[in-house]
């Protein structure tokens, strides 16, 4: 099959968070597969250009129309880790895509509209017609909108579109202007079964475009499927997922174990596996070393996350206090997109100043969060709502014990080692459920507990996690079958 993915990341050249692991790391597995994949991204100025090969510019004379004009733009192409990306650079007065950072631009749904639109024409203007196109979230809505409401009149009449949703927390909902810059009719569309938001009519839904408009639509757990439909997960778009349930499921997430494999790991001091788990050891103590923390008997307690109010904010803060006060050492890898939650988490950091038993950084830092897998022994994953969560499963790879509250992909990978109905050799971690301090604690307590009082099965748990297959294999099949199923 011939698949193009549209999206706003790809790790690890362009990475906010699980989207770009996602995209990278289905890729490769189809290519593994035989089939043929490119990825079409913004070309960001913060693209980390020494992981792309061979970059050139492919087209200088893309010209996109945009409002009342027409946007030069080159398209590059380079490959990514074996994937081969093409990326769309507009020389737009307004620098769509030169502004130090993936997202948090006022104009981003302009940006991304844009985007899509630029997306199409470069495949119509190259003559290429995919069998499949796979878009993401509410920056990529608008792609199946365009293609049947336009590229296919302009001969882009191949092409399925599958469409997923990695996080209904952000939607696009934005002023219907976007439309008329893309040559959307809103009159046409600004209805309650086409774009218009549910909770505000005369705003445009961009993300309930992608659902309504695309052949299939998937989610990134089948936990999260039926809590997007049934309850206010949804954010407003329950109705909506209901009434196209019948192109509608939840598809489990894969991690790249090329990418994350403390056997294989070029980041850590020392590769290990389930059969030389003493080799985590060492690199605990390298991260030690690395964070100015002590030598001492004590479980290392971690959290690496964007600090997004979806993660629970107040948890994470709460339960790195409470493990440094069950004699744990902590340690937080986060970054903050509002300056607000930014500046509560300073202020966390110089309250913990000079503590030989924590080490709080603020920032993205791909190397230090592959080494705190290595190094950690429990993770804490407190969140509100959660789509899939990959961190759970990469941190399991490492042999971590996940701490992690019961909703969306959380609960459909993480089985408690008490209460799960599983047999203990499928029990990987602890769970809770209330959103309340008691709630973490609960289970917290418990992992701490095991760590200081039965060693042994402590190690028993990490194995039961390491062994777990969450490869791509299994999703890659299922995501073949989803487009099969579209093309037939
Ligand atoms: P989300 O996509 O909601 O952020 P996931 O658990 O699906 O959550 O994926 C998070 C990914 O981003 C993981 O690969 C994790 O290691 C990485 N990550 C999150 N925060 C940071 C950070 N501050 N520095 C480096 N990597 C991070
Ligand atoms: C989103 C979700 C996360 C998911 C990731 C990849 O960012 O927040 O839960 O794992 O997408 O699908």
């Amino acid at each position: 099959m011939y698949i193009t993915m549209v999206s706003a990341e790809c790790a690890p050249v362009a990475k906010a968070g699980g989207l770009g692991d996602f995209v990278h790391g289905l890729a490769r597995e189809l290519l593994a597969r035989g089939h043929e994949v490119e990825v079409i991204l913004p070309k960001y100025d913060v693209l980390r250009y020494g992981q792309i090969e061979g970059l050139r510019k492919e087209v200088r004379d893309l010209w996109v129309p945009f409002h009342a004009e027409w946007l030069h733009c080159d398209v590059e192409c380079g490959e990514v880790d074996g994937i081969r990306c093409w990326f769309v650079d507009p020389h737009s007065p307004q620098s769509f895509f030169a502004r130090g950072a993936i997202y948090g631009e006022p104009d981003d749904a302009v940006r991304f509209a844009f985007f899509c639109r630029a997306a199409l024409e470069f495949l119509v203007k190259s003559g290429r017609q995919p069998d499949l196109i796979h878009c993401h979230d509410w920056q990529t809505g608008l792609v199946p909108v365009l293609l049947w409401e336009m590229y296919q009149g302009l001969g882009l009449t191949h092409p399925r579109v599958c469409y997923t949703l990695h996080n209904l927390g952000y939607q696009g909902v934005t002023d219907i202007g976007v439309l008329h810059q893309v040559g959307l009719d809103p009159r046409r569309l600004m209805t309650p079964d086409r774009l218009s938001d549910p909770a505000n009519p005369r705003a445009v839904n961009l993300m309930k475009g992608g659902i309504v408009y695309a052949n299939f639509v998937t989610t990134v757990s089948p936990r999260y499927a039926w809590e997007i439909q049934d309850s206010a997960q949804g954010m407003g778009l329950q109705a909506v997922l209901r009434s196209h349930a019948g192109k509608f499921s939840g598809v489990l997430n894969g991690i790249d174990y090329a990418t994350w494999n403390p056997a294989l790991d070029r980041h850590i001091a020392q590769s290990y596996g389930p059969e030389s788990l003493p080799g985590k050891a060492r690199n605990k103590a390298e991260l030690r070393r690395r964070l100015g923390l002590r030598e001492a008997a004590k479980p290392l307690v971690a959290v690496v996350s964007r600090l997004d109010g979806q993660k629970g904010l107040d948890l994470l803060r709460h339960g790195l206090s409470y493990a440094l006060a069950q004699g744990c050492q902590a340690v937080l890898l986060g970054s903050a997109q509002d300056p607000a939650v930014d500046a509560a988490f300073r202020r966390f950091k110089h309250e913990n100043e000079g503590n030989p038993d924590c080490h709080l950084e603020l920032a993205y830092d791909e190397e230090l969060a592959h080494q705190i897998y290595a190094g950690a022994d429990i993770i804490l994953i407190p969140s509100v709502y959660e789509p899939c969560g990959l961190t759970q499963m990469i941190a399991m790879k490492y042999g971590v014990v996940p701490v992690v509250r019961r909703v969306g992909g959380l609960a459909d990978t993480v089985f408690d080692a008490n209460f799960s109905d599983k047999p203990f050799g499928e029990r990987n971690g602890y769970v809770f459920d209330h959103l309340t301090p008691e709630g973490l604690e609960s289970a917290l307590s418990r992992a701490v507990g095991l760590w200081f009082q039965h060693p042994e099965y402590f190690r028993e748990l990490r194995l039961n996690g390491m062994r777990v297959d969450y490869s791509w294999a299994r999703p890659a099949e299922r995501y073949l079958d989803i487009y099969q199923r579209m093309r037939a």
